[in-house]
């Protein structure tokens, strides 16, 4: 067994700010005849979270969900960032406590460097940065749509090609999985996310934030049918959603009924709603599989923790001849455990980043 490779960040430059951007593509030879172990920080939205993940798997996996935010109906970017602040170190010691394995038995760091919010991505991407520098090991830059994609590999292993449907807060997107770092983007939202469609309604209907949860619970006293809502792109050939419509639809409709009939029947009109949507999502998916003659299809983010869908898509599936693979809940929506999986794919390849990473908010699947 050779002994881990040391990186000298000094001597990369003296500056502390290298003129290379590009991730560093060393030979892998030493990466890979040892036993590694990585450490991965996620802190793109409103939760703080760390992972440890080693040849075996999976070694801890710690998640704080911010709930500052539920007061507000929404994430307000200032306190998410203040929250990570005051959170990551914590998360991190109890992280690596969980897994039983100390910082200097570490061969990397994994980081999400977008997309997100930059105030977040930045308490994540310095406290990795430190850490890197400290501890002399390389730095290793994910893209969190990326980690969500891989999620399911946490639970069963899923070999690519596979069609992945992305659906949380602040993504929906179709993508053809050909390989590991080979993504064709199918479709994707022209206005709201999916998740975001889930919170939005809550909110008009004062349920509280997240909105996703409480809508997947409510809608199983209510009847699907109470109301025809709008799956707007249903027809289309094309794989993009929109869900402003649906959301207007559902604001026009507690517009024109009155608060009693509005309580009474509340859960008929989450599960109106959540059936509209998941319609929609169900359909394109199936039919981009079928399209590109895909068998396997994955899903990923927090709204792939709805209980509607997994069945809708599952029975779907079965008609369809089409292998569904679903994460479990605690992978769905955010998490380190993602995040490492992919980190430690990139460092086994040597697909290194340098210390000067910035974050990027918006950023697509094919940067990293
Ligand atoms: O993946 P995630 O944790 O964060 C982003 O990357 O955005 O997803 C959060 C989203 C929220 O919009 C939340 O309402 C939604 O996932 N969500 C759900 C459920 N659980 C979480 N949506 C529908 N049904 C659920 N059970
Ligand atoms: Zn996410």
């Amino acid at each position: 067994m050779l002994s881990r490779p040391v990186f000298d960040y000094n001597s990369l430059n003296e500056t502390g700010n290298p003129s290379r951007t590009q991730p560093i593509k060393t030979s892998g030879l030493n990466l890979i005849l040892i036993s590694m172990t990585i450490l991965a920080i996620e802190t793109s939205c409103d939760e703080t979270a760390a992972a440890v993940y080693g040849e075996t798997g999976l070694l801890s996996n710690v998640i704080l969900s911010q709930a500052i935010h539920n007061q507000f109906g929404g994430v307000v970017p200032e306190l998410a960032s203040r929250e990570h602040v005051r959170s990551i170190l914590p998360i991190i010691r109890g992280a690596l406590s969980d897994a039983e394995t100390s910082l200097d038995q570490l061969d990397g760091v994994a980081v999400t460097q977008g997309p997100g919010l930059i105030g977040s991505l930045l308490v994540g991407i310095n406290t990795a940065k430190g850490l890197c520098y400290a501890l002399r090991i390389p730095l290793v830059a994910v893209n969190h749509i990326e980690g969500h994609i891989f999620s399911i590999n946490l639970s069963r292993e899923v070999n690519p090609p596979f069609i992945a449907l992305v659906i949380s807060g602040g993504h929906t997107l179709l993508v053809l999985v050909n390989r590991f770092a080979n993504y064709q983007i199918l479709g994707r939202t022209h206005d709201d996310a999916a998740g975001e469609a889930f919170d939005k309604v809550a909110k008009m209907l004062e349920l509280g934030y997240p909105g996703g949860p409480v809508i997947d619970k409510l809608a199983r006293e209510g009847n699907e049918k109470f109301i025809a809502f709008p799956r707007a792109l249903m027809k289309s050939r094309e794989f993009d959603f929109s869900f402003s419509g649906l959301k207007t639809a559902v604001l026009y409709y507690l517009k024109r009924n009155t608060e009693q009939h509005r309580n009474r029947h509340v859960a008929d009109i989450v599960a109106s709603f959540q059936a509209a949507l998941v319609d929609v999502l169900v359909e394109k998916t199936v039919l981009a599989a079928k399209n590109h003659r895909i068998n396997q299809v994955v899903i990923a983010g927090g709204v792939a923790r709805n209980n509607y869908l997994r069945q809708r898509l599952s029975q779907r599936a079965e008609t369809e001849n089409l292998r569904v693979f679903i994460p479990e809940p605690v992978f769905c929506t955010d998490n380190a455990a993602m995040i490492a999986w992919v980190g430690f794919q990139k460092l086994k390849q040597g697909i290194l980043s340098e210390l000067n990473i910035a974050p990027v908010s918006g950023m697509n699947l094919a940067t990293l």
